[in-house]
């Protein structure tokens, strides 16, 4: 499973980059909002860093600026994946952009369904969203599921972006499901490291290696 990091913040970015563990970083107009900064600028400072795919969300909610402006996104730099919200402009901008050869990644999607029209509109990357599904009650998880089996039914080329990741298990269950990529916040990569027994054994390791008196260095 590739690991995206889902933020704007380019020291964090780059933190986890430095230890191989970055495939591509996903951002929204939240987590812009959060940055602090320029869009276009905070995008291309990303793009820079890496070679993977950087989603850049276009805001318009009609299909000719959706285009305009996924048009100038996808200039910033040639991994620019344009992110586009599922609905029907969303899908037509899709079309559009795929078939002139930029990324797209289509969000906001919250069913089955909406993952099956994405893929046939062409998506690169499908972006479920776990953690607000299980705000409301229902399983996010189930939805990954029933997409790698309609996505596998038919061979579809979209890769499946687990996407509002929460928890360091949402990322066990999304690569035991199979999702192609996870975009998750820093702090919940990192977490992904945590065992209390990890701690409890070191401390114990530490405690008796004191009493031995020796020293490796
Ligand atoms: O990039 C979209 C996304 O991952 C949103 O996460 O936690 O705001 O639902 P969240």
């Amino acid at each position: 499973m590739k690991f995206f990091v889902d933020t704007a913040d380019v020291d964090a970015i780059a933190e986890l980059n430095d230890l191989g563990m970055v495939d591509g970083v996903t951002t929204n107009p939240s987590l812009i909002l959060k940055s602090g900064r320029d869009i276009l600028e905070v995008t291309k400072e990303i793009c820079d860093l890496l070679q993977g795919p950087v989603s850049a969300e276009v805001v318009a909610t009609d299909a000719d600026e959706m285009i305009s402006e996924g048009r100038k996104l996808a200039e910033i730099a040639p991994n620019i994946a344009v992110k586009v919200p599922l609905t029907w402009a969303g899908l037509k901008t899709c079309k559009t952009l795929t078939d002139a050869g930029t990324m797209v990644n289509v969000t906001l999607c919250f069913s089955a369904n909406q993952a099956l029209i994405a893929a046939k509109a062409g998506a690169t990357f499908i972006s479920p969203f776990i953690g607000r599904l299980d705000d409301i009650n229902l399983d996010g998880m189930e939805l990954i599921a029933d997409i790698r089996a309609i996505y596998d039914n038919y061979d579809f080329n979209t890769q499946i972006l687990a996407a509002s990741i929460r928890s360091a298990n949402h990322m066990k269950d999304a690569a035991l499901i199979g999702a192609d990529v996870a975009t998750a916040p820093p702090a919940v990569i990192k977490a992904m490291a945590n065992h209390v027994l990890t701690d409890k054994g070191l401390a114990q390791f530490l405690s008796d290696w004191e009493k031995t008196g020796q020293k490796i260095l």
